[in-house]
């Protein structure tokens, strides 16, 4: 993004969870200014610091979200909202393709109807199954093999396809969780190494 930091602010859904209350912290220190929604399933409001915006709300909300974009002045969407857990995915599935796939379509709308012009989607390494390769790269084949990593790259497939008839600049993320760790840091708590 090259617009000027206070130009816009940034919806982090999610923030109050464990990856996205650390994307909270490192745009804080990186100058920008964070507005977090999260209904609260699996994470925590102490996690979000008292001095940035919290709205309790579902990212199905679509009200809510226009609201806060309008309101906000929201530039960007970092969406990190999710259900996370693998064997739950395979018990419940439609509550994986609900949560995670139906509501992105929700909140990817509400971006396109409030002209947010940035989507930065926290995706899963599960969305590449067992992969054949190792690491993998960006064009290794996506073959997920439970309904979580499928449920993720249904909501890759759509940010595809509505970046290309929108506009809307995409950033698919498939992130490690050493890089959350080293940003929830204090005087006491500097930045670490990453395990090997
Ligand atoms: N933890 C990992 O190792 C890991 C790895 C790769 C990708 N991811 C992805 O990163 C994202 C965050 O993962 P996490 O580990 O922080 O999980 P988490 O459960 O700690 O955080 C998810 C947050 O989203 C909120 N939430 C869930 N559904 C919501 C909804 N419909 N509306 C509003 N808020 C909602 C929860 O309350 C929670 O605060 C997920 O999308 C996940 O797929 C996680």
């Amino acid at each position: 993004m090259t617009a000027a930091k206070n130009n816009f602010k940034i919806l982090v859904t999610g923030g109050a969870g464990y990856i996205g209350s650390h994307a909270v912290l490192a745009l804080k220190d990186a100058g920008w200014t964070p507005v977090v929604i999260d209904n609260l399933t699996t994470g925590f409001r102490w996690a979000v610091p008292d001095d940035v915006i919290f709205v309790e709300g579902d990212i199905e909300d679509s009200a809510l979200v226009a609201q806060i974009i309008a309101q906000q002045n929201i530039g960007a969407i970092m969406h990190f909202a999710g259900s996370i857990i693998v064997p739950e995915s395979v018990e419940n599935p439609l509550k994986y393709y609900h949560n995670n796939t139906v509501k992105s379509r929700a909140l990817i709308e509400s971006a396109v109807n409030g002209g947010v012009k940035h989507f930065i989607f926290s995706s899963t390494a599960a969305t590449y199954g067992v992969p054949e390769e190792s690491p993998v790269r960006e064009d290794t084949p996506t073959l997920p093999i439970n309904p979580y990593g499928l449920s993720k790259l249904m909501t890759e497939y759509m940010l595809r396809d509505v970046a290309a008839a929108h506009d809307l600049t995409i950033v698919r993320c498939v992130i490690s969780t050493w890089q959350a760790r080293i940003h929830r840091r204090g005087p006491d708590n500097p930045p670490q190494e990453p395990p090997i």
